[in-house]
């Protein structure tokens, strides 16, 4: 008994430190304290908590599901739904990847379309507001790192999913031309043929959904002082799918049909974003180098010859609680990873998955855990605590750009860690946008960097 004694204060001490250390101030590098009011997210719109700089392109983001989307569905999925979805996604990607395909070569018995996914989910979610034609139709769009081409749904079409506002009509833009399929543009499109004389496209999307139509040259309008004439775009004609209520996505992938891209000369081919802590906010897409590059933390955007779109980044490790945890880098590099804005969950390879949740579930051993929810398996039920200390979680890219996740980053509302395993060791991983929340992550094409500054909306 005598010797048990001492070990037996240690960890009495050790608890009672715990508690004392958390509700007396905050240590950055170990632990974050998060109110648990954060946790039921009201039904009021906080607004925007970053303002735009003066000369810049800047435009907000919204959550589809949130209430200061513009939607008037916005009813939020079940987690089950979103992770449903998300894996879907998460497929696609990593099918595309593995077998270098392009959104637009890939084909749609690749896709293999759960039939049980529920019809209110969108595919992204995050949406902008643009223009289109002369005179200009303010359509709502996804914002997706992921795919380039950029398109709305076009009138005449019959076989098009519901959106939230009326259809764009070509035929009322003087600025509209579309592209005849025997020119020379068409010819350097990846293009399914003619349609009409004119130039035929048809992308398949990892959830089964697909758009179709023509490719065609428009007026685009992202704020008063920024129009783009001449704007590369998809006018689809027959589009079905988990869209479901947007007019349309914005390509922001590194491919020659991007925004980003087509727009190199006036931005410099440099973009940012900045997803909100919650869909209380909003946050914002940026265009052109952003103003304040000072607490800028930079690593190198690497290429993958086969997938010329997606944003490959060196992750070489993970700490927890200021614990670096001991994977081998070369566990990482195996399947590369890629930043994705449409991806919500982030997936690791199985071996750093494990070291997480086991670093993550030791620190939060004070906490009663709860169910798991699908692939979220390491969940806790906070109710009656009003403060929940959570350790830190940082990545650790190349060239030294270590960041620390915001808490909104961490769990997702639901109460669960927001990471997963891979199904297999060698799949890619994949930063999704819960990670990615209340950085602005700055893309620089010319530089081929990615940049991330912490709290930035
Ligand atoms: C904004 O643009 C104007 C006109 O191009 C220029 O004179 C001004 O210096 C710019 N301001 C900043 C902060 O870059
Ligand atoms: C929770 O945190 C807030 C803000 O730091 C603090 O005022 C409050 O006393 C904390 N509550 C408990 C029960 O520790």
């Amino acid at each position: 008994m005598a010797s048990a004694l001492p070990f037996f204060s240690l960890i009495l001490f050790l608890f009672i430190c715990q508690f004392t250390c958390i509700t007396h101030g905050e240590d950055d590098e170990k632990y974050i304290v998060i109110p648990a009011s954060s946790w039921k997210p009201g039904d009021v719109c906080s607004g925007p908590k970053a303002i735009a700089g003066t000369n810049h392109t800047f435009l907000v983001i919204t959550h589809r599901h949130g209430p200061c989307s513009s939607f008037t569905n916005k009813k939020k999925p079940t987690w089950k739904e979103i992770l449903l979805r998300d894996q879907v996604r998460v497929d696609y990607l990593q099918n595309r990847v593995s077998k270098g395909n392009s959104e637009l070569q890939i084909q749609n018995s690749e896709i293999s379309i759960p039939t049980n996914i529920g019809s209110a989910i969108g595919t992204n979610e995050y949406i902008i507001t643009i223009g289109f034609g002369t005179p200009e139709v303010t359509q709502t769009v996804d914002i997706d790192t992921g795919s380039d081409l950029c398109w709305i749904q076009c009138n005449p079409c019959p076989p098009c999913y519901s959106q939230n506002d009326p259809l764009f009509d070509p035929s009322q833009s003087s600025s509209y031309n579309p592209i005849s399929c025997n020119s020379d543009d068409c010819s350097q499109l990846p293009s399914i043929g003619c349609s009409n004389s004119q130039c035929g496209y048809k992308q398949v999307y990892g959830d089964g959904s697909y758009i179709t139509g023509v490719y065609s040259y428009e007026t685009l309008t992202l704020t008063p002082s920024d129009v783009i004439n001449n704007f590369l775009f998809g006018c689809g004609h027959d589009d079905e799918g988990l869209f479901q209520g947007t007019d349309g996505l914005v390509g922001l992938g590194r491919g020659d049909l991007s925004l980003v891209s087509q727009t190199s000369q006036i931005y410099s081919g440099t973009f940012s974003y900045c997803l909100p802590a919650s869909p209380t906010s909003t946050g914002f897409l940026q265009l052109g180098a952003p103003a304040d590059t000072s607490s800028l933390l930079s690593t190198p955007m690497l290429t993958n010859a086969g997938n010329p779109s997606f944003y490959f980044v060196g992750l070489v490790a993970i700490s927890v609680g200021g614990q670096q945890l001991s994977i081998p880098s070369t566990v990482f590099s195996s399947g590369g990873t890629i930043l994705d804005s449409g991806t919500i969950i982030t997936r690791l390879t199985p071996t750093a998955y494990a070291a997480l949740r086991s670093a993550f579930r030791s620190y939060m051993s004070m906490y009663p855990s709860a169910p798991a929810i699908g692939i979220l398996d390491t969940c806790y039920d906070f109710s009656g605590y009003e403060n929940i200390s959570i350790p830190t979680v940082a990545l650790q890219f190349s060239g030294d750009a270590t960041i620390n996740l915001d808490g909104s980053g961490i769990l997702t509302d639901s109460g669960c860690l927001a990471f997963a395993a891979n199904k297999n060791a060698g799949a890619l991983n994949i930063i999704g946008n819960v990670q990615q929340r209340t950085f602005e992550v700055v893309y620089n094409l010319g530089s081929e960097s990615i940049g991330f500054r912490r709290n930035a909306c």
